[in-house]
């Protein structure tokens, strides 16, 4: 994706986002989800498609692939978060969800710049807050 066109917001200092912590940033009433797994960082929309869960609270995890019958391949390792509310488990680099190619989430640009976490977006918020998880949910 290109960046150059996007509104960058600086979601604070790459030290803040160790391996395996998380940050929820709102831009006016848009909540987006940063986390950092396993020195990846991925963005995405908070709210579960299916009934509004906050996917920020979900475990990360990686899934079985798709194969052949009595094959059983694990992929996507620390790659994919479920749902806190119902499980539904969705690939944080694509969004796209693990049982239908119909539901996906918004994923969203997210870079490591001179030792700071940049969220790249589309609109201009008027108003940003940064919210770090409670101890336990890293
Ligand atoms: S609210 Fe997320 S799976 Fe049901």
């Amino acid at each position: 994706m290109s960046t150059g066109t996007l509104n960058q917001i600086i979601v604070c200092s790459a030290a803040e986002l160790s391996p395996g912590r998380r940050k929820v940033v709102t831009l006016d009433n848009n909540v987006i989800v940063i986390v950092n797994s396993d020195g990846k960082l991925y963005g995405f929309q908070s709210r579960c498609p299916h009934q509004g869960a906050p996917l920020e609270f979900g475990s990360i995890s990686g899934a079985m692939k798709d194969s052949e019958p009595h094959q059983y391949e694990y992929g996507c390792h620390n790659q994919v978060v479920r749902c806190p509310l119902h499980g539904w488990g969705f690939d944080m680099e694509t969004g796209q969800s693990l049982f239908s190619s119909k539901v996906k989430i918004k994923t969203y640009e997210i870079k490591e710049v001179n030792d700071s976490i940049v969220l790249y977006v589309t609109r201009k918020p008027t108003k940003v807050s940064v919210t770090d998880l409670p101890v336990g949910c890293s």
